[in-house]
Order: C-alpha cells, then structure tokens, then sequence
C-alpha cells in the first residue's frame, strides 16, 4: 500500500515508519525536523523535510498519491503551548486541516490520527473510556482534540475513513526527554548521567504507559480496521512515579533517591485510559507490560550505542 507519513522522523512515527516498511509497504515520510531525526527514518522510506502547513505539501501529495495517511506531526510540548498558543495552534489545528484538504485533493482512502488522553482533562471516573467528557487543561489538549471535529466532519463531507486513537504516556527507544510522556527518558537521562531524578509531587501519582510498539501495532491493524471510530490506546494499568522509578533502578541496577519537589499545577493525580474499545476493534492487545517495555527499550538503547561506537 501507499502510505503518507507525517512525523516520521519523530518518537512514534519512526517506529512506525520502521513497521510499515517491514511489512513491505511504500512509505513516505514528511518531517520538518524541528523535533524529529532524518536518521531516524529507514532508508527504504521516501524522506521529504517539509512543514505540513508549507506550500510543499501539493507537491509531496502529487508524487507518492498515499492510500493511506498517518498523521503524528505535531507540537507537542504542553508549556510550548501555553506559552505560544498561536504557533501550537498552527502546527496542530492548521497543519491537520491542510493535510485533510490535501487527502481530498487527492482521494485518500484512509487517515490515521494521533491524538491524545490530554483532550479529555481531569478524569471524572476512572479508567477514562471514550464517552468521558472532553474537557482539556491546556492549548495543546485543544489543539489535537479540534482535528478529532475536522476529521469527523470530511469523513462526512467526504467519504474519507478515519481511525482517530487518543495516546496514553507512550514511552520507548528514541524518545526525547521533552516529550508528553517523558518522565521515563527524563528518568533513564538523569540515571544514566549518575543524576538524581526530580519527583513532582509525593510520586503517588499514576498513569498509564504504554510501549510504542504497542502504540505502533495498534496503528498497523487500522490499515484494516478500526473506520469511523476514535479509540483509547492504552495498557489500562495504573503505575505510580514512585513505582516506575523503583523498577528502573532495579533494572539498571541504581540505587538512587529522587528529590522530591512540589506538585505542578494543574498536574492530573490519576490518569488510566479503558481500551476495551480498541480491543475490540482492532483485535488488538497490548503486549508489553511495563517492565517488558523497559527492558526492551534499555536493550534497544544499548543496541544503538554499540552500533555508534562502531562507526
Ligand atoms: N509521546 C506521547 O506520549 C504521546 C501521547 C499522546 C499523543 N501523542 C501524539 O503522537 C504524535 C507523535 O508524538 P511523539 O511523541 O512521537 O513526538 P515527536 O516530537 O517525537 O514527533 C513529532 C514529529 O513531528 C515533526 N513535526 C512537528 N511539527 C511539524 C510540522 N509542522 N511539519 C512537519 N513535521 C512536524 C517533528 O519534527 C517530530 O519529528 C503527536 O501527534 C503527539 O501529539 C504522543
């Protein structure tokens, strides 16, 4: 199948870009780079270093005509949103809609949408399912929950098929210490460099992560399921911050003590999405737990490493 890429070079959308390949896919990949890594992306994919609201995009569509479109480029950096509303708004609001007119331009089939658990705010009950009142805390939560309208609305308008998944705290191999879910790359960083990790808060507070290849299976099976729905993609397995650090000391063999500071405002004590919905749909299931994922994601970094030493 054809498929569009965006964020490629990026967290999520390099692993995925690693999937569809494998699976024997032609993939092309947009990425501005302003987050992303071009040596992220495999070699057998189609790099183009394009901004997703440019005038570039015409042309991108015009050469590869994807069947199929992901979109994972974004902005997003909670405090950056707050801070530069207008520029978040930008990338994530204006950047889907040009994409969107761009798949009926050129009649994609399919666009698969990365959008995330901060759309639905301070959870009213818990585990958050997909009826839970949206109600986001930051620009960013309003700026990837429009899109979810926007993709509704030229799914109607249109024909166009849809997967919209919300992300839990995805973590893994590749992850930038400032993305959403960073607490476990902030965590690895300080371990590795002999620091003492910050806990905001008394660490009791939960969430619920999910490792990315997990997040990148669930979008392979949308190739083939999962239309018309918006779906929680998650573990549905709370882990406190205190919990998560004990067990990556224990993997990595540190015996540190985190300095505790105060609570950030506005931080969400509980955070554990349902995904018995995806479940279903895609006939998916999480396959990591927790420490798997670390393990695998403290092997893969290792992997790299000797890989760069070599060269
Ligand atoms: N990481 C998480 O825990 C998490 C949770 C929920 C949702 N998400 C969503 O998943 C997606 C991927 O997140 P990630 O963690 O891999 O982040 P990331 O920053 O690693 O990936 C985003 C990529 O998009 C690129 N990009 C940014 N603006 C662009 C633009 N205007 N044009 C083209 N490319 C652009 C960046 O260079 C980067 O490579 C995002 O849409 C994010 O909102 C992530």
């Amino acid at each position: 199948m054809r498929i569009l890429i965006t964020g490629g070079a990026g967290f999520i959308g390099s692993h995925l870009t690693d999937r569809l390949v494998e699976d024997g896919h032609e993939v092309t990949v947009i990425d501005n780079l302003s987050h992303g890594k071009k040596h992220q992306v495999p070699p057998q994919a189609r790099f183009y270093e394009a901004d997703v609201t440019g005038p570039e995009l015409d042309g991108i569509f015009e050469a590869c005509r994807p069947e199929v479109v992901y979109h994972h480029a974004a902005q997003i950096n909670v405090v950056t949103s707050l801070q530069q509303p207008l520029k978040d708004a930008g990338t994530n609001i204006l950047g889907t809609l040009a994409l969107l007119m761009h798949c009926k331009k050129y009649g994609v089939k399919k666009i698969v949408y990365a959008s995330s658990a901060a759309v639905y705010g301070t959870p009213q009950y818990l585990p958050v399912d997909e009826r839970h009142p949206v109600k986001p805390l930051s620009f960013y939560g309003i700026s990837k929950h429009s899109p979810e309208h926007y993709i509704e609305a030229f799914s109607a308008l249109y024909g166009i098929d849809y997967t919209i998944f919300r992300y839990a705290n995805v973590y893994g191999p590749r992850q930038d210490p400032e993305g959403e879910g960073g607490v476990i790359s902030i965590f690895l960083n300080k371990l590795a460099k002999g620091e003492v990790p910050a806990i905001f808060g008394d660490g009791y507070q939960t969430r619920d992560f999910i490792y990315v290849k997990d997040i990148v299976s669930a979008n392979a099976a949308a190739l083939t399921s999962g239309g018309g729905r918006t779906l929680n993609v998650s573990c549905n397995v709370p882990s406190s911050v205190n919990g998560l650090l004990e067990l990556l000391c224990s993997l990595t063999g540190n015996k540190v003590t985190a300095e505790y500071k105060p609570a950030l405002p506005g931080d969400i004590r509980h955070s554990v999405l349902c995904n018995e919905a995806a479940k279903s749909e895609l006939i998916w299931t999480p396959q990591y737990s927790l420490e798997e994922g670390l393990k695998d994601t403290l092997a893969f970094e290792k992997m790299a490493d000797q890989t760069n030493d070599e060269k």
